[in-house]
């Protein structure tokens, strides 16, 4: 496998960036990565050496779970409500950067994702597509337009914007941000080391950053990407086939694809899950599972449940839904996933969920055990680490008849 740059790897379909557009990107990336977890360092001291005693002592020595309990007293502490209007502040800002550099070269940008698919793989857009409401009605995590806004035919903004965005949102996502991508990867060598699918599926893949790995991974491999967003798409595929990668896009509902059943050998998502609404994650699962081939394996790769992760962290996440524009990612960290799985049509032991050690590409790489157990999920909630991404896999069995 190619060595893979720390810093993000420029490309030809890439927005250019003037000296003083990169100069501001660097200063709020040093702010997202180095200020905001200094920040959390310090509300993290504050719940646990008064806030979590506090509340324990209110509740006869009970230890609170409930997030919203514990929110209700972090946002009490000046310090806590300055750590979060920072975070805000700081996306609103990585956000107002990019813009201004994609703004000024939308039509070169769209001249370009014309003309550099060389053949390699496809793209079959649908303008009928009805998108969700769910991906429409909120600038997700702050990025404005949202993922799917088209300001004219042929307009790749919003690919533009979200490649430029990965290393600034997410320090050590490696020069092809493809960390998600690898870290699924790592997972099936380590626990599937025999599994080698012929037909592989990314659901959800906005630039097709992650799905690149799954090419690296499988050379002889046919890899297909859907996303509901033209705009993307079609960045996706001009990145794809400049960078030297087939990869076919397909601009559909991930609820209900056009594939016929059993297609895929492996039916992957990365943090799809979490932006999602409530009625259509378990649509996705069932999906999922109508694709598997007889052997296959569905993983969604998010990060974990709030039954996962210690109660400091239940209240950091779910500031996500009430500062960062993510309206699904409470109730999705509320599910019971199991359960979901189950009513797809996975058969109990075929459910698994699985850990991360860390969150960015580059220390799972370097690290021998990234991936810390595999278990059968539905018997308790398994710990996760709470700084890495959780995986929920489920197998198709491959005796079962098409
Ligand atoms: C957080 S991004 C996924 C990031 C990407 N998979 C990665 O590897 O980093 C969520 C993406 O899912 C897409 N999406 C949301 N709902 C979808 C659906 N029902 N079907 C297909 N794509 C969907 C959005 O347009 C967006 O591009």
């Amino acid at each position: 496998m190619n060595k893979i740059p720390a810093n993000q790897a420029e490309h030809p379909m890439m927005a250019r960036r003037s000296h003083d557009d990169a100069a501001r990107q660097r200063a709020v990336r040093t702010l997202r990565q180095r200020l905001l977890p200094k920040l959390a360092f310090g509300s993290r001291e504050m719940y646990y050496r008064s806030v979590e005693p506090g509340m324990r002592e209110r509740h006869d020595g009970r230890v609170v779970e409930d997030f919203r309990e514990i929110r209700r007293a972090m946002m009490e502490l000046p310090y806590v409500r300055f750590q979060l209007g920072t975070h805000r502040v700081i996306q609103e800002l990585m956000y107002e950067t990019l813009v201004d550099t994609v703004q000024p070269q939308l039509e070169e940008l769209a001249d370009k994702a014309r003309s550099l698919p060389r053949g390699l793989g496809s793209l079959r857009l649908d303008p009928a597509l009805k998108v969700p409401r769910y991906v429409t009605a909120v600038d997700i995590h702050c990025q404005p337009g949202g993922y799917a806004h088209e300001a004219f035919p042929g307009d790749v903004a919003a690919g533009a914007i979200y490649d430029r965005s990965i290393n600034m949102y997410q320090s050590g996502a490696g020069g092809m941000t493809e960390y998600m991508g690898r870290a699924v990867i790592q997972y099936l060598d380590k626990v599937w080391p025999d599994f080698k699918p012929r037909r592989i599926l990314d659901l959800g893949c906005t630039i097709g950053h992650s799905t690149l790995a799954y090419v690296r991974r499988f050379p002889e491999a046919e890899v297909h990407a859907l996303d509901v967003s033209a705009p993307l798409l079609r960045y996706a595929h001009a990145r794809a086939e400049a960078l030297g990668f087939p990869v076919h896009f397909s601009q559909q509902n991930a609820e209900h694809t056009d594939f016929p059943d059993g297609h895929f050998d492996l039916v992957v998502s990365h943090i799809l899950a979490h932006e999602t609404a409530s009625q259509a994650w378990p649509a996705i699962l069932a999906e999922s599972r109508r694709l598997l081939a007889p052997g296959g394996l569905t993983v969604h790769i998010d990060l974990p449940q709030l039954d996962e992760i210690d109660p400091y962290r239940r209240f950091i996440y779910t500031n996500e839904t009430q500062f960062n524009n993510e309206p699904f990612w409470t109730a999705y960290r509320q599910m019971d996933l199991h359960r979901l799985m189950i009513e797809a049509g996975f058969a109990a032991d075929e459910v698994f969920r699985d850990f991360t050690a860390v969150m960015a590409g580059r220390d799972a790489q370097k690290s021998s055990d990234a991936v810390a157990h595999s278990r059968q999920l539905g018997h308790g909630a398994p710990p996760g680490s709470g700084l890495g991404f959780a995986m929920l896999v489920g197998t198709r069995s491959a005796a079962e008849v098409a």
